[in-house]
């Protein structure tokens, strides 16, 4: 795999996974650039502070990204144990407005990452609603969609990342047809970054002790980086609109 010639935006490259796809990135080539609301500790090639939970803030530093950009890699997130409206603007509203304007600065045989889940694995239960909210056309729409159709506090980490799971299949089979662009969405399991702690009070020890007894181990941050990467380079050109597990063989262990 080679990722030289490629610029890549990586979210939430400030922490965990999305750093280590920063460093693995720079490793194969690529010129990254990073964004995250706090400073960045690793050498990068460019970086953004921005508060990716506010419309106002992207499109203030749109002007600061490149012109031209081969993929971007929205990786910034933020766990359930905070307010439902923070999870909905970070991890879905705003990924969904940065990624749509900057479409327009990618090329054919560009390439989306989202992060999603493990915890995402339930959206068929609720496939409609998220369908629903997939088809709204801005973050204000979004906004006033999900004002009216409130997600649960509780679960609203799964439910988020559930519509991302949507959201990005349906956009991305529409951006492959439509512009040659390749957007998928990954699916972590448990990976040993600093927002694992937050997971286990979110969950409950109960089903954190249940998930522990079909798995090897929670992920290093650096394992997740290779598939990431993958669905970058065009080596990956032929896949479009999936979600790819990237846990161990946990999700496995749920049939
Ligand atoms: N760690 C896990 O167990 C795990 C499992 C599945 C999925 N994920 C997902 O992987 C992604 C990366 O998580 P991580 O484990 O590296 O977490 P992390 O907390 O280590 O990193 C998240 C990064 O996002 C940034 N961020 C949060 N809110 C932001 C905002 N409003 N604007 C800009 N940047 C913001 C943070 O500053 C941080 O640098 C997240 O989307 C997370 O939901 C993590």
């Amino acid at each position: 795999m080679t990722l030289a010639g490629k610029t890549i935006v990586i979210t939430g490259v400030s922490s965990g996974i999305g750093g280590e796809v920063a460093r693995l990135a720079r490793f194969h080539g690529a010129t990254v650039i990073g964004v995250d609301r706090n400073d960045a500790m690793l050498t990068l090639d460019g970086f953004i502070k921005l508060d990716l939970g506010s419309t106002e803030a992207i499109d203030a530093a749109l002007l600061l990204f490149p012109d031209k950009i081969h993929a971007v890699v929205n990786a910034a997130g933020v766990p359930g144990t905070t307010d439902k409206d923070l999870v909905a603007r970070v991890n879905y509203l705003g990924l969904r407005h940065l990624t749509e304007a900057l479409l327009d600065r990618m090329p054919k045989g560009a390439a989306i990452v989202n992060f999603a889940s493990i915890l995402g694995a339930e959206w068929p239960k609720r496939v409609d609603i998220h369908r629903t909210l997939a088809k709204t056309n801005s973050f204000a729409e979004g906004q006033a969609w999900l004002a009216a159709n409130p997600a649960p506090q509780e679960t609203c980490y799964q439910y988020f990342k559930e519509a991302l799971i949507v959201w990005t299949m349906m956009r991305g089979h529409q951006l492959f047809l439509e512009r040659d662009i390749r957007m998928n969405s990954v699916a972590p399991g448990p990976v040993f970054t600093p927002i694992l702690g937050d997971f286990v009070a979110m969950l409950g020890q109960d089903r954190v002790e249940a998930d522990a007894g079909k798995m090897k181990r929670p992920a290093l941050a650096d394992e997740i980086a290779g598939p990431v990467l993958f669905l970058c380079s065009d080596d990956a050109r032929w896949v479009a609109g999936i979600n790819l597990p990237i846990d161990g063989g946990l999700a496995a262990a749920y049939l």
